[in-house]
């Protein structure tokens, strides 16, 4: 008999822009106080912004579910809200059984609290009594790797200490839902794929997990259902695979090439990214590619700062990466120079990629501020070429890079 672990109904959610972000429960507070003394308007107020809109979803328990979308889609402001973080301005989320989540780094423990006492706080949140805490404390400590800074106040962990105990805690406190958002951004890939590991075991051990993440890979191998949230609603909602395919697809039709007009984006803003341009050459046609040939990515920025970093990440028509590149680890032959202006170029003697479509995401930093993010921010088309003499044709389903080589063939004389 399946019976149902999260209910959501009809939950919307507005905030207040440029009134800075209300994650705590002080500044909860403060905004419902202020709530009280608006006056009633009928209309929408200028300067809010609705996250969610009329979501509505229920899932059964035992169900793994991924939570897909691009960045600002409401995915992270859903999993608050699930787990009591924030409120929603309408309607409701039900939950049935004990809850764990691991969420942004930045929400869930206490800073000044030490790992340890973060630990025996959260079981005491889940309802666990301390023996019950007790006995998987080992095991969380563990599994987080951190134990030599067990009785460091939290407020002093590194992003990645801080999402090992969260995730140890989380994963450890047999929660019967479990809410995990985006773990797989930090920590190294050993952890990533540890966190993998037991997310798979909690669900195989008909728990509930709903999962956020922008790596399809992983989405894909442990979830079963898929909810693909677009600008605050559910666009899809259906099997894991088709989800991911309907997600992909809508990546792709993103109109026009003003990038400085799209507002699914992440950052500070201070820097954007108003235009890519691909192509062979500075005086090739745009947009075209082919193997082993040359290839230049130019973006144009709304300024420049000497402390800019850029970076992009091409993903196959699947949505895999396929390869990173990033301004910030140096090579010999960079060059900089005042003269190009507010427009940062990469280029690429011989282009490893096989026929296909890709796509690239491109995140600008200024010192340790991301200041811009766009997923989808283009697309290229590679065509068959040759690859130092040698042909590469289209075959997709055999991978997607190239590689120079040489054969030794033996010969019947
Ligand atoms: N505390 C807040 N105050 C004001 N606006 C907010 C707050 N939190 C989120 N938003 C806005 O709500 C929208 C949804 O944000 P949310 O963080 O839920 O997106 P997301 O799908 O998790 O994106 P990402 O993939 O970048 O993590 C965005 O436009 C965001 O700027
Ligand atoms: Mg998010």
């Amino acid at each position: 008999m399946s019976a149902v672990a999260i209910r959501c109904e009809k939950i919307a959610k507005r905030y207040r822009i440029g009134v800075g972000r209300h994650d705590t429960l002080r500044d909860q507070i403060a905004e419902g106080v202020s709530r009280l003394f608006q006056p009633a308007k009928g209309g929408e107020a200028p300067g809010t912004l609705w996250a969610l809109r009329d979501v509505s979803f229920e899932v059964q328990a035992g169900e793994v579910a991924g939570i897909i979308g691009r960045n600002g889609a409401g995915k992270s402001t859903l999993l608050k809200i699930l787990s009591r973080i924030t409120e929603p301005t309408q309607g409701r989320a039900v939950l049935f059984g004990r809850v764990g989540s691991l969420l942004e780094v930045g929400t869930g423990f206490h800073p000044e609290l030490t790992g340890r006492e973060n630990i025996f706080l959260n079981g005491a949140i889940l309802g666990m009594r301390r023996e019950e805490i007790q006995q998987k404390f080992d095991e969380i400590v563990a599994f987080s790797e951190i134990e030599r800074f067990l009785d460091t106040p939290v407020k002093r962990y590194s992003s990645g200490m801080y999402v090992r105990l969260a995730f140890a805690v989380a994963a450890h406190l047999e929660p019967e839902i479990l809410l995990v958002d985006e773990v797989l951004a930090v920590g190294d890939v050993a952890f990533q794929r540890k966190c993998l590991g037991k997310m798979g075991e909690v669900a195989g051990e008909g728990r509930t997990v709903l999962f956020v993440s922008h790596n399809m890979a992983a989405v894909q191998a442990l979830c079963t259902r898929g909810i693909f949230l677009r600008k605050g609603t559910i666009w899809f909602d259906g099997s894991i695979n088709d989800t991911i395919s309907t997600y992909l697809r809508t990546l792709e039709e993103i109109p026009g090439q003003d990038l400085a007009e799209r507002v699914e984006r992440r950052g500070k803003g201070a820097l954007r990214l108003t235009r890519v341009e691909i192509s062979e050459g500075e005086t090739m046609p745009a947009g075209i590619l082919a193997a082993g040939r040359p290839a230049q990515f130019s973006f144009y920025l709304t300024g420049t700062r000497s402390d800019l970093t850029c970076t992009f990440t091409i993903y196959d028509q699947y949505g895999k990466p396929v390869a990173n590149f990033n301004s910030a680890t140096l090579g010999p032959e960079d060059v900089y120079d005042a003269a190009f202006g507010p427009r940062i170029t990469c280029e690429l003697d011989e282009l490893l990629l096989a026929p296909g479509r890709y796509r690239i995401n491109v995140a600008l930093t200024a010192g340790n501020e991301l200041e811009d993010h766009l997923e989808g921010a283009a697309f290229f088309d590679v065509d068959p070429g040759q690859l130092r003499g040698r042909p590469v044709h289209a075959h997709s389903k055999y991978g997607v890079v190239t590689m120079p080589h040489r054969w030794k063939v033996p010969l019947d004389l």
